[in-house]
């Protein structure tokens, strides 16, 4: 979906999508795919690159805003179409922040030795819950997934997860939420009527939070880990919006030619972001074995959270 296409819905224009954002297009998924099919065909990618088979995998992480259902989980919808007939997994909301903490949380289940093939899908169907009549909403968000698994590197060589910031600020949750459809607002006529099943956001807000608590974080882990921006050698943050890209990119003091920016051609996939953008990466050759990689995402909650890995493949 372009931006042209977009001016043919609402009061809009080509200009002022992507100088406020930076975005040119979007992808939209056919009627009849659903969030688990992205994530299933992302991990089919993510384990055929990696030389291996789903009936390895130990654990599925699918990290969403926008799983097929409530329950059962999207991760459990995935396992049994990907076969991965030994994993246990979960679905993990943090909104565009999800896919860090997914991967947070699988560095810790294989640093504890107790897993040892972890698959962390970021996979969103924005599309589903977007108000394609409100224009400060429905320029923004497209549909996408991606994976990554983690497992355990050679004894001989540094850790691929250097660290990790993980900050929550649920102070924020009117800025930037879905409001109808859990148990406080269940759904009914007049939560359709009102339009209340569609992200609401507060844009300067978020923008705003982003910009701060991003690059905050980040200095932080940078920091903390005993490096400086100089080490990083591609940063890959969560594509919400190119200018916030740059500003925080500004504040860590990383070069805009050492961040990765797809935004114009996918728009913000919440959690299928960073994955997208790090495949995009590889495939393009900006990543290689031993890089250090800064990856950072803010979203609704507030979520904020960044990543510090060493690329190990
Ligand atoms: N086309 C044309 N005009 C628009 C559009 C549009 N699509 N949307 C808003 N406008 C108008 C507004 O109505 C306003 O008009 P007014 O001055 O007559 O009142 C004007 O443009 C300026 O609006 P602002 O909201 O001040 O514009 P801003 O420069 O802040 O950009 C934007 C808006 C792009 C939403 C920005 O605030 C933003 O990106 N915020 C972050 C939101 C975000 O990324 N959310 C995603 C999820 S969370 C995450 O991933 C971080």
């Amino acid at each position: 979906m372009t931006n042209q296409d977009l001016e043919k819905l609402v009061d809009t224009s080509n200009e002022w999508i992507l100088e406020r954002t930076g975005i040119r297009e979007r992808h939209i998924a056919d009627p009849d795919m659903a969030t688990s099919d992205m994530a299933v065909e992302a991990a089919k990618n993510c384990l055929e690159a990696r030389g291996t088979t789903a009936a390895d995998v130990d654990a599925i992480i699918l990290c969403t805003v926008t799983p097929d259902h409530f329950f059962p989980s999207t991760a459990c919808l995935v396992q049994d179409k990907l076969g991965a007939k030994h994993a246990w997994g979960f679905d993990l909301i943090a909104a565009c922040s999800s896919f860090v903490y997914g991967l947070t949380t699988a560095a810790h289940l294989v640093g504890s030795g107790s897993h040892r093939k972890v698959l962390v899908i970021g996979a969103d169907t924005m599309s589903r819950i977007i108000d394609y009549t409100d224009r400060a909403t429905c320029v923004l968000f497209g549909d996408g997934a991606g994976a990554f698994l983690i497992e355990p590197g050679p004894e001989d060589e540094p850790p691929g997860f250097i660290g990790f910031r993980n900050v929550v600020d649920g102070s924020g949750g009117e800025a930037l939420k879905m409001p109808a459809g859990g148990s406080r607002m269940p759904p009914s006529h007049e939560t359709v009527d009102q339009r209340l099943h569609f992200v609401k956001q507060d844009g300067q807000a978020v923008f705003k939070f982003a910009v701060r608590r991003m690059g905050e974080i980040s200095v932080d882990l940078i920091k903390g880990s005993g490096l400086t921006a100089d080490d990083i050698k591609l940063m890959i943050p969560h594509q919400a919006n190119k200018r916030i890209i740059q500003a925080c990119a500004d504040r860590i003091g990383i070069p805009m030619d050492r961040v990765l920016v797809n935004i114009d051609r996918y728009g913000n996939t919440t959690a299928g972001t960073i994955p997208i953008a790090t495949w995009e990466a590889l495939r393009d050759g900006r990543l290689q074995k031993g890089d250090i990689l800064l990856l950072a995402a803010v979203g609704a909650g507030f979520t904020v959270g960044a990543n510090l890995w060493r690329w190990a493949y």
